[in-house]
């Protein structure tokens, strides 16, 4: 007797009259990709087993065979001692196979009421489930490492821009809050995709169910596949539980928003960094030089993200082209997932790991910081100074002494056009000189005309006043406890 695994270089059973091609082999195999969801893979085939047993399906000793033979595996590759093969296709038959050598007929039996459809897509789900967890760590210690340089920063003032001119004068910790907020969007958004990627396709078989007696809810309870009132989470549909990927889709779309924020970010560290605004350094370590430029220390890991960012949106784009025009339901279309999903799970991950550490430093064993972003404050309020930044609290300070809004701007337009034509800043001006723009000026306008001023005056929810920067800082730290 021979079964499909030791003929599987000449076909796939009998009814195959010719032997696959070496080129279609290569063409068609996933091994050298997805061998990366092996403990996936057998933590799915565990979980089926038990419940074949218990549902009388298989034997209790078929069902321990099974589980010595997957230790076994398990094992192995984790010593990186397991045998690959192509000519066995993918990571499923690769383990299926090796089942079957150890544990013999047991193994052969491992299949039943189950097909590779349902077992990858349920493998693939378990996978990203579990990086979704370790992502939202990282994304934890970003936000945490960015508390800590907003902290430290509450009293730094920069220029706030709109258009890349100079605005309105900003503290540096809102602006690093700014940031968090992303984040923090960015971990919900990820912990919503994780609800829907935590459902149990394996039941599913090849697309209509099986006939054997399956129970379903007891394999998705096993593989921790439950909402947050311990309900199990099914895929409620065998043709759709088999075919969509969209919570691969959904997943990678999560992903690039978070990687569209780092590249925001990373935008703004090089061109703070730049000769031209001079407001940080980053550490050596995240730089680079220049083999003819000897003065040059280039960012290249903020420009590398913001570079990768791209190709994590092309992975977006790629799965979501992959899903389109699919009929029900399972294709090997479906295949392609791999490694676009891989490629964007390594990318940001790795992308987040980095930023925690160029922005925040690193933490010691004592919980102290050190080594992340060098604030040069001066450099930064010298420039907040420059675009006449506090030209709308003159506005509102006007409008206060009655002016109408839009007649204080126009009168502050002036007073602008004066302070330029005389190379100073507003603060710069005589009081007789500002009382020519409007009589009711006085001298406390000056208090209004400082960059601390006017801070200060912005304490609303979310407004840039130290007090407001302190009391997020606060809310955010409770968040993340
Ligand atoms: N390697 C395949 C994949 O990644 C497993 C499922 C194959 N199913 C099939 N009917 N050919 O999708």
């Amino acid at each position: 007797m021979t079964n499909q695994f030791d003929k599987k270089s000449q076909a796939w059973s009998a009814l195959f009259s010719e032997p696959m091609s070496d080129l279609v082999k290569r063409y068609t195999a996933s091994v050298f990709f997805d061998k990366r969801l092996w403990d996936a893979d057998i933590t799915g085939s565990l979980a089926h087993a038990e419940m074949l047993a218990a549902q009388g399906i298989i034997s209790a000793q078929d069902h321990a065979d099974i589980q010595r033979g997957m230790a076994q595996i398990r094992a192995s590759i984790e010593a990186g001692a397991f045998d690959w093969q192509l000519d066995l296709e993918d990571v499923h038959l690769n383990i299926e196979a090796r089942l079957t050598q150890l544990v013999g007929d047991a193994g052969k039996r491992l299949h039943t009421g189950r097909s590779r459809n349902d077992q990858v897509a349920t493998d693939v789900r378990l996978w990203l489930r579990g990086e979704i967890d370790a992502i939202s760590g990282l994304l934890a210690e970003l936000q945490r490492s960015m508390l800590d340089v907003a902290e430290k920063n509450i009293d730094v003032i920069l220029p706030g821009f709109t258009h890349l001119q100079v605005a309105q004068p900003v503290s540096f910790g809102h602006h690093m809050l700014a940031y968090v907020e992303m984040f923090a969007r960015d971990a919900e958004r990820l912990a919503d995709v994780r609800k829907r990627v935590n459902r149990l396709p394996l039941g599913s078989a090849a697309l209509a169910g099986t006939s054997y007696p399956l129970d379903r809810e007891r394999v998705a309870r096993s593989l921790g596949m439950v909402d947050e009132h311990g309900q199990a989470q099914v895929c409620q549909n065998s043709l759709d539980g088999v075919s969509d990927r969209d919570f691969a889709i959904e997943f990678t779309a999560a992903a690039s928003l978070c990687m569209v924020h780092i590249s925001r970010l990373s935008e703004e560290l090089i061109l703070w960094m730049s000769q031209n605004f001079g407001f940080i350094k980053i550490a050596d370590r995240f730089t680079t030089g220049s083999s003819i430029m000897p003065q040059k220390k280039n960012p290249d890991v903020p420009e590398l993200a913001r570079g990768k960012t791209g190709r994590v949106v092309g992975h977006l784009m790629g799965l979501i082209t992959l899903m389109k025009g699919q009929p029900l339901a399972y294709n090997k279309d479906n295949q392609e997932d791999k490694e676009p999903l891989f490629d964007t799970v390594d990318t940001l991950k790795d992308t987040l790991r980095i930023f925690a550490e160029m922005v925040g430093g690193q933490v010691d064993a004592s919980g102290q910081r050190s080594g992340g972003i060098t604030v040069n404050a001066q450099a930064m309020e010298q420039a907040a100074l420059k675009g006449y930044a506090t030209a709308t609290d003159l506005a509102d300070y006007m409008v206060k002494k009655g002016l109408p809004f839009r007649d204080a701007h126009e009168a502050v337009a002036h007073a602008v056009k004066t302070a330029q034509a005389q190379g100073v800043d507003l603060s710069e001006l005589p009081l007789a000189t500002l009382q020519t723009f409007h009589p009711q000026i006085q001298a406390d306008v000056f208090e209004v005309l400082s960059l601390r001023g006017s801070l200060n005056a912005r304490n609303t929810l979310g407004g840039t006043a130290p007090a407001q920067v302190a009391a997020q800082i606060a809310r955010h730290r409770a968040r993340l406890d």
